[in-house]
């Protein structure tokens, strides 16, 4: 919220005190705050006690438009980020949707062209009073924004219901949201571009109640497509029988064996960047039974025939137009790790392979930490153990640098 600054309008209302402890957490923050005072609020709070606080701006009426400080009521709604209204008392609400300017509160608020954020507070009946209601609702089609009012006890002895000032933590957050709403939004390293991931294991049936899995938990590629979502990317997740939640902002495709995973990856084309994580079964059950297999009274067991499944990455980073422009391979081994990584980045036509150890000692596979070896054209980098969160994170950066680098050398 630093280097911030609003305009803090207060109505005249006996939460008006409130605002006063709001102004010192805004100036803790880094925030400006300039405030105007209705004439109401002057028997609540003084000019000198907000000031104090503020140490800045404090406007009680339109005279103060002309005097030396020289500042206009457009300029001083022109210059804040947020314009704030706290407490908003029934009769400010109502001038508001009404449109006047017949202070300088709401000569401020009809001149703006900033967000508004409005902290009602008022007896329960004002509040639920159809008046209100109207003002409010209309309020809020103008795209201004309110927080609170809240339940509890009010000033007056045996008055309670909906019409207390949102206290001040609940007026800093609604104040932080609108800020970082206004800000503009950086520009994450992997926006526009299009990323797969596949995740977990899949399962080839045997019958329809037994197949043939491994021990894939499918984090790492959970990960990934947190980690590419959270640089910008649109990511579509092709994810194998797995126990996580679908990730936010994620398009998560869920498919069981080998053949659904191909498939649906390959309609996930066009992409830039694709990630083999997902620890696809070397073969598939051709005779899988319709129904389930029963024991023999001979004993005898029943024979499996297997065929060898699609190889999803080979597949997918074959040379031709719709190659993602950044093809990254898993080689999870459990000897030989980077011997084994750098033959298969050559054999299946990837650009990186990501090597780890799972021998069961490492506790790697369905664990939450992993050791890599990122194996790329250039030679191998070890990394040193960590999350696989951070993993996920630092190869989507370094993804999103190759995928720019790239770009710039084809200019
Ligand atoms: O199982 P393998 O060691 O060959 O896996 C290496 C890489 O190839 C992994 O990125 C894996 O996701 C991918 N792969 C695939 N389809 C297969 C087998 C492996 O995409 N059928």
């Amino acid at each position: 919220m630093a280097h911030k600054r609003i305009v803090l309008i207060i109505g005249g209302g006996i939460a008006a005190y409130k605002c006063l402890e709001l102004i010192r957490r805004l100036r803790e923050r880094g925030v400006g705050v300039r405030t105007v005072l209705t004439k109401a609020a002057q028997q609540f709070v003084t000019p000198l006690s907000v000031g104090a606080l503020s140490n800045d701006l404090v406007l009680t009426d339109l005279f103060d438009l002309d005097d030396e400080r020289e500042i206009g009521h457009i300029r001083l709604s022109r210059e804040a980020d947020l314009i704030v209204v706290a407490p908003a008392t029934a009769d400010l609400l109502a001038r508001m949707a009404g449109g006047h300017a017949n202070d300088l509160a709401t000569a401020v608020l009809l001149a703006t062209d900033k967000p508004v954020l409005v902290a009602p507070a008022m007896n329960p009946r004002m509040w639920s009073h159809p008046a209100t209601r109207r003002n409010v609702a209309l309020l809020a089609a103008d795209g201004v924004r309110c927080v609170g009012p809240a339940a509890g006890e009010m000033a007056e002895a045996g008055e309670a219901g909906l019409g207390r000032l949102a206290e001040v933590p609940e007026l800093l957050e609604a104040i932080e949201a609108l800020l970082a709403e206004g800000a503009p939004k950086p520009v994450l390293p992997l926006t526009g571009r299009h990323v797969l991931v596949t995740s977990g294991p899949t399962h080839e049936p045997i019958d329809p109640v037994r197949y043939i899995a491994n021990r894939s938990s499918g984090k790492q590629g959970y990960a990934i497509a947190r980690a590419a979502a959270a640089l910008g990317a649109r990511v579509t997740l092709v994810a194998g029988p797995v126990t996580l939640p679908d990730p936010k902002g994620v398009t998560t495709v869920h498919v069981e064996t080998a053949a659904q995973m191909l498939a649906a990856a390959t309609a996930a084309l066009p992409v830039e960047l694709a990630v083999f994580a997902a620890a696809v079964a070397d073969w598939r059950v051709v005779n899988a039974a319709g129904e389930k297999i029963k024991k023999q009274a001979s004993g005898a067991p029943p024979a499996l025939a297997l065929a060898e499944n699609p190889d999803i990455l080979r597949t997918l980073a074959a040379r031709g137009a719709r190659r993602p422009r950044l093809v990254i391979g898993f080689a999870a081994e459990t000897e030989n790790v980077i011997e084994y990584a750098k033959k298969k980045r050559k054999s299946k036509g990837a650009d990186w392979i990501v090597a780890n150890d799972v021998s069961p000692e490492t506790g790697i596979m369905g664990g939450d930490r992993n050791s890599v070896h990122l194996v790329t054209q250039q030679g191998v980098e070890s990394w040193s153990e960590m999350d696989k969160d951070e993993v996920a994170m630092r190869l989507m950066q370094r993804a999103a640098e190759h995928l720019l680098a790239n770009e710039a050398a084809a200019e």
